[in-house]
Formats: structure tokens, C-alpha cells, sequence
């Protein structure tokens, strides 16, 4: 018996050796984190450098970051497995990790880690819908564009990302906007409960009633309490919609900025109607590209509330009556290639306000073309109403902080894609681009503190944004579902309420018993 625990062992620890190579201290970081992971009886789960299927997960997410290689990656398969591996390296100083489900947050070593272990979300990924309580319970890895597939055929539908590709757990940690917005709120709004794994590896619910706390602060507050392990979305029913593609003639900017801003100041009226309008350079097309995306969810063919839009002559247009499934998969933009260096910046619904966004754009452009002619750069406009924060209240409460808005809030996305030696000039272009941008909104009374977990850079703080609060909540669930810590020092990617909210270390948090099950 002894013997066979020793063998095993041995045989595990030499893998690791076998793969990471002998010699420094890290070598043995590397060896005791993956090693432990092996002796927890995981083995079969672990994928090591070099090797054609660690590779491939490597090279798929969105944003590249060719300097993060984990020693291992861990593919856990059921939720036993993500708690094993939770307390394992838990319970093993120093080990660092990284979560990562759809692998597309772009902010560096969100979801993957130099000198760590990455838990790789991606084999656990079942979509299966309950009639009996019109909900589908959604694995983690999963993509939006799985769980659309899966209930289109049955006129049912989930409120969730607009690019098929997005992963599950990522956007609804972080918020989630979608088509739904107006109408149900913000995409997390629609779990009715999660399943997640504390860092001493027990596996708890939480919902409006059970772990109540933990069930809103998971709603905006990213990875800073556990992994989540499953979801169950409120899933009703739907036709087809009305939506897709239209490019313009970049003369019709000023017309099209007009149109949005009066779209988006009556968003709450016109809840089934949605818009995002961007603008896109690509050398390739040696120029920039103008475009709007737009749905109406009730399949209302040339909707009323974008009648603006309409009569604006346009080059080419793909909207038609489909399915979410048709139009999430045309909305995929393709990742995998470059690393994003991508800002987030938020102002009031303001046609002066956009256009300085714009021409900001424009200056970073140039700025990059005479740096290089591989880049792609983006600037894109949502709206973000009141009405998307109406669908939280109800629904047990999010930590975003958009019930705080008066008014409709503008989100801008700035965007750069470039290769991996023009990142630290790329951060210094679009660093100066959101400050300026931001600058300027503040000028003429514009501006928004609001940052979009989703969309922020590594650098930025979104938390800040959310109210101090909802900073409060967040430090306290984080504090008490994860007491050691684990997930601010020990999963040190994505955005920590250690580092951003001051009263992390000094609030003298009520230390409730967690509600069992
Ligand atoms: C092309 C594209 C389209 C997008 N479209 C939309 C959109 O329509 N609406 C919208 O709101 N946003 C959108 N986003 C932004 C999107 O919400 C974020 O990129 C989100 O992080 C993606 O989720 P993911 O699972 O792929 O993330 P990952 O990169 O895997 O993870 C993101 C963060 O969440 C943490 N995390 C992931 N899984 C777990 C888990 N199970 N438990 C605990 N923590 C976890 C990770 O550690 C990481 O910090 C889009 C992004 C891209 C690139
Ligand atoms: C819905 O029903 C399924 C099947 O009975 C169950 O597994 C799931 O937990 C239920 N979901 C909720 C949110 O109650
Ligand atoms: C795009 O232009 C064509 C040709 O003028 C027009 O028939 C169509 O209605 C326009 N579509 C939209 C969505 O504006």
C-alpha cells in the first residue's frame, strides 16, 4: 500500500520534471505546483508545455500574450475536480493560478499566468435547459453562441453575448451587456443561481436566498470569491429578430452620431430595439470602415426607433428576420492573432463628447502608421440606459452601480490590435487616448466614472466605478468566502477588490456563517 502511494508519486513528480526541466528554484515551483496537483490524482487533467494540446489552448484566446506560458494547465472535467484542484493549490504555498473559461477578456494575465498553473475552464462546457423551471444550467466553458444553438431549435432563448465565440462565466462575472438589456437587464441579472468553489474547495449555491451575498457580489465582481462551476439562466421564449450589419460612407459620421444619440436617449421607451455603432481601420482596406450593428429583438422588420438610422443612405446591409444563433455568428470578430490593447471609457449620451472619441481615433492611426502596417484599431458606442439597471434590482441586486446613472450612459470601446513588440507604444497611445477622451468629457460636463469590467484594461480599475458601496459589498463577500485570501494573492489575474477599494484591510466586516444547504 505505502509503496503503491510512493510510486505514484514519484511517477507524477517526474513527469513534471521530465517536462518544465531540472536546475533553478522555479523549476521546483514549477514541479511542487503541477506535482500536487498530480498526487491530488488529476494527471489524466494536466497538459504541459511543448506538447501539441497545450499549444492549441495557448493559442486560443482572443487576445495573444505570448509571454505568459503557465508551467501547466489544468482541464478539470466536473466540479469535484475544479474543488480538488482549488484546495490543492490552495494548500500549497507558493502556487500561483490563473482562471480562464472563454478566454476572452484581453486584459493582460487575466485568464492565464507566467510561472502558475492555469484552470482551464474549456472541456467543462454542457449547455441542458429544465422545462420544469425555465432555466438552462450552463457550464462555465461554454460559449454563448453553444447555448443558442441549443435552444433556438426549441424558440427558446438566454440573454447573453452578441459574439457566439464569448465565453459563458467571464461575461456574466463581469456584467454583460446584450439585446436584452433594456427589457431584462444586465446578462448576469438573468442567473437564477450559481454553483461555485471556495478556496478551501467546498462546493456552495448561491441565489437570492441561499448565500444571498455572494449571489449579488458575483453579478459585476468578477473572480475575487471562487470559481464558478455552473450557472442556471432564466430562459424564455422568442421568435426570430431583425438585426445585423450596416456599413456606411464615412461622410455620413456626423449623421450617424446624431442618430445614436437620439436612439439612445430613448432606449427606456423602445426596449426591444438595440444599436452599437463603431468605427474600424484595417491597412488591409487601407482606410476606415464605418458600421452599426442593430437588433430588434421582437423582429419588428425596419423598426420605428431606428428610423433615423434608415434614412441614412448606406453601402451595404445584412439585416434580416433570423435567429440569435445566425446573428451572434455573424457578430464574431475574429481573435487569436494579435494582442488587444483595448480601453474602456464611459461618457453621457453627447454628439460632441463621441466625436472627440472619434477624432482621437483618428490621431492614433496615424500615430500607428507610421509605427507599423499590421495593427487593427476600433472605436465602438453602446448605450447603456436606465432601463438596463431596472432588470437587476428585481432580480436580487447586481455590484455595477448603473442604478446610480440619471441618465443614459455612453460605453466606448477603444481598441488596438498589434502585434507583441508594439505593445508597451500601443498602451502609451491608447493611455493618452482615454485621457484625453476622458479630459475632454469632463470639459463640457460629460463625463462618467463608470469602466466596464468587461472591456478594461489591466491597468484600469473598474471596481472604482461601481460606487463605494458596492466596493463594500464586494470586500466583504470576498473576505468572508475567501478568508486566507486565495483569490487576491494567490490567483493574482483579473481585477482584485484588494487593490482597488481602501477599506479592504480595515473594514471590520461582520464575519456571518456562510448559509448551508
Ligand atoms: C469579440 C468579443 C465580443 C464581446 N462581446 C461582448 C458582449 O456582447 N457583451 C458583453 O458584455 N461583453 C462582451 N465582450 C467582453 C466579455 O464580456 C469579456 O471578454 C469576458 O471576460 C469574456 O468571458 P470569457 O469567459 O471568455 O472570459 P475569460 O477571459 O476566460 O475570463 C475573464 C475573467 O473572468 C475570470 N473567470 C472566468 N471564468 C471564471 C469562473 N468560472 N469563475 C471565476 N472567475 C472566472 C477570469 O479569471 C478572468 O479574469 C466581448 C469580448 C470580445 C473579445
Ligand atoms: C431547475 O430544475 C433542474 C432539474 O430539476 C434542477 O437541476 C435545477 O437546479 C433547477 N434550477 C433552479 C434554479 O432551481
Ligand atoms: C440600405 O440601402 C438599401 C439601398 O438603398 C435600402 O434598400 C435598404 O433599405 C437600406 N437598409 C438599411 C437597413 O438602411
Amino acid at each position: 500500500m505505502m509503496g503503491r502511494i510512493l510510486d505514484t508519486k514519484v511517477t507524477a513528480i517526474q513527469f513534471v520534471l521530465l517536462a518544465v526541466g531540472l536546475g533553478t528554484s522555479t523549476d521546483a515551483t514549477a514541479t511542487l505546483c503541477c506535482g500536487s496537483l498530480a498526487e491530488a490524482g488529476l494527471t489524466s487533467r494536466l497538459l504541459y508545455p511543448e506538447s501539441t494540446r497545450y499549444n492549441g489552448r495557448q493559442e486560443t484566446f482572443f487576445s495573444l500574450h505570448e509571454d505568459l506560458s503557465p508551467w501547466c494547465i489544468l482541464q478539470p472535467q466536473t466540479t469535484e475536480e475544479v474543488s480538488t484542484a482549488v484546495k490543492t493549490l490552495g494548500a500549497t504555498e507558493p502556487c500561483q493560478f490563473a482562471i480562464r473559461s472563454g478566454g476572452h477578456h484581453h486584459a493582460k494575465a487575466s485568464n492565464n499566468i507566467h510561472q502558475g498553473v492555469t484552470i482551464d475552464l474549456g472541456n467543462m462546457n454542457s449547455v441542458k435547459y429544465h422545462a420544469e423551471n425555465s432555466t438552462t444550467s450552463v457550464e462555465p466553458g461554454a460559449q454563448w453562441g453553444d447555448i443558442y444553438g441549443k435552444l433556438d431549435p426549441m424558440g427558446l432563448t438566454v440573454a447573453g453575448g452578441r459574439d457566439a465565440s464569448v465565453g459563458v462565466a467571464g461575461l456574466v462575472l463581469g456584467g454583460g451587456n446584450s439585446f436584452y438589456s433594456a427589457l431584462r437587464g444586465m446578462v448576469c441579472d438573468g442567473v437564477r443561481r450559481f454553483e461555485v468553489v471556495l478556496a478551501n474547495g467546498d462546493v456552495v449555491l448561491a441565489n437570492k436566498d441561499i448565500n444571498s451575498d455572494l449571489f449579488q457580489v458575483l453579478k459585476g465582481g468578477g473572480n475575487n470569491f471562487g470559481i464558478v462551476t455552473r450557472l442556471d439562466v432564466d430562459t424564455f421564449e422568442t421568435g426570430k429578430l431583425w438585426g445585423g450589419l450596416v456599413y456606411y460612407p464615412l461622410d455620413a459620421t456626423a449623421d450617424i452620431i446624431d442618430a445614436f444619440v437620439n436612439f439612445a436617449d430613448k432606449i427606456d421607451e423602445n426596449p426591444a430595439s438595440s444599436s452599437v455603432i463603431f468605427w474600424m481601420y484595417q491597412p488591409a482596406a487601407k482606410g476606415t470602415i464605418l458600421g452599426a450593428s442593430f437588433a430588434n429583438i421582437g423582429g419588428v422588420v425596419m423598426d420605428e426607433p431606428h428610423r433615423d438610422f434608415w434614412a441614412i443612405q448606406n453601402i451595404s446591409s445584412s439585416m434580416r428576420t433570423t435567429t440569435i444563433t445566425d446573428l451572434t455568428e455573424e457578430l464574431i470578430l475574429p481573435g487569436e492573432v494579435y494582442t488587444n490593447v483595448e480601453f474602456t471609457l464611459t461618457i453621457k449620451s453627447d454628439g460632441r463628447a463621441i466625436k472627440k472619441v472619434l477624432d482621437l481615433h483618428d490621431q492614433a492611426v496615424e500615430e500607428m502608421k507610421t509605427l507599423s502596417d499590421d495593427f487593427v484599431s476600433a472605436v465602438m458606442f453602446q448605450p447603456i440606459a436606465l432601463s438596463y439597471a431596472a432588470g437587476g434590482v428585481a432580480r436580487g441586486g447586481n455590484v455595477l452601480g448603473i442604478d446610480r446613472f440619471a441618465e443614459t450612459q455612453v460605453l466606448c470601446i477603444l481598441w488596438l490590435q498589434v502585434r507583441p513588440e508594439l505593445v508597451r507604444v500601443a498602451e502609451q497611445i491608447m493611455g493618452s487616448w482615454y485621457q484625453a477622451g476622458h479630459d475632454y468629457a469632463v470639459s463640457i460636463d460629460q463625463e462618467s466614472d463608470w469602466i466596464y469590467l468587461g472591456y478594461a484594461y489591466a491597468s484600469q480599475d473598474p471596481f472604482a466605478g461601481y460606487g463605494r458601496e458596492n466596493m463594500g459589498k464586494i470586500s466583504a463577500a470576498a473576505k468572508k468566502y475567501d478568508p486566507t485570501g486565495v483569490f487576491q494573492s494567490r490567483v493574482p489575474g483579473g481585477f482584485k477588490i484588494s487593490k482597488s477599494y481602501s477599506g479592504f484591510y480595515e473594514d471590520q466586516n461582520v464575519m456571518n456563517e456562510r448559509d448551508e444547504l
